[in-house]
């Protein structure tokens, strides 16, 4: 793990590429796409695309799907970065892997964290191609990206991670466009196996509703910086076990595409209705 003072001199530095690029673009929210949300950044406007490869300590993601490129743009009538890619915990052993980029965000000014991911459903009414906004999570993992930080900041509240108002006004706007947005909890498996059956029943009796590979750590991080979240799930399976079909990625990329169009509307017309 790199130390704090190395996160922040790489975040800063990672910054003033990222003003360079885009000199007077200032955005107060980002987006992190997760599975199969890629798409997401063609509905942007007047976009700047920059590489992480061009953005030191920016995560350098190994997963199909996951590009590694940060957009800058408008959409919904509010200008915001997307992350187009992430990285995981299962892809080095860590879980400070977004500490950078969540960092160099925030010294731009980023304040709301919007987190998607793709995750398996344990909820029988929600299935593939459904979304479920996230009201809680269980850090399942155990792992945690604040260790290592000093002081008596590092011992934050979790009790309202997940930002109300943010969450109501999602709902509202999934309500006006007769999308269903379910709400529940979301469980960190580190992955990258997939759950095992009898794993799932553990975590329906532990109050999950949902189970991915991701998000959590960005969740208490964005936390630890004072940002606002949000995090939405697209179900791409139902859970281990809930049925008899195999779990695989590609599988899970080819469900992600209906719950991604419904999220990108969500979200524009939300962003829409703060303006
Ligand atoms: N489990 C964990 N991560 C996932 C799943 C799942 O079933 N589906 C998509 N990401």
């Amino acid at each position: 793990m790199k130390n704090t003072q190395e996160i922040k001199e790489t975040a800063l530095a990672a910054a003033d590429i990222i003003r360079e690029r885009a000199p007077g673009f200032t955005a107060t929210k980002a987006i992190v796409l997760g599975s199969g949300l890629g798409p997401l950044v063609e509905a942007l406007r007047d976009a700047v695309a920059i590489s992480y490869s061009d953005l030191p300590g920016f995560p350098r993601p190994s997963v199909e799907g996951h590009a590694g490129t940060l957009h800058l743009g408008t959409l919904g009538g509010q200008a915001v970065f997307m992350m187009q890619g992430r990285s995981h915990y299962y892809e080095s052993g860590r879980p400070d892997g977004m500490k950078t980029a969540l960092l160099a965000l925030r010294e731009l000014g980023v304040k709301t964290l919007f987190l998607t991911n793709a995750a398996g459903s344990l909820l029988e009414e929600t299935g593939p191609g459904e979304l479920i906004l996230i009201k809680d999570h269980i850090n399942y993992s155990g792992l945690n990206p604040l260790i290592g930080e000093s002081g008596s900041e590092r011992f934050i509240d979790m009790t309202t991670a997940y930002d109300e108002t943010i969450r109501s006004g999602l709902k509202r706007s999934a309500f006006e466009l007769d999308i269903p947005l379910t709400e529940g909890v979301y469980m960190w498996f580190s992955g990258p196996s997939f759950e095992t059956p009898a794993e799932i029943n553990m975590a329906r009796v532990l109050g999950a509703d949902a189970v991915g590979m991701s998000t959590v750590p960005e969740v208490i991080y964005g936390r630890f910086l004072g940002m606002k979240i949000a995090g939405v799930s697209i179900v791409t399976n139902y859970a281990a076990g809930m049925n008899d079909e195999p779990l695989s990625h590609e599988q899970t990329m080819d469900n992600a595409d209906r719950a991604a169009q419904n999220f990108q509307r969500i979200l524009i017309q939300y962003l829409e209705s703060l303006s």
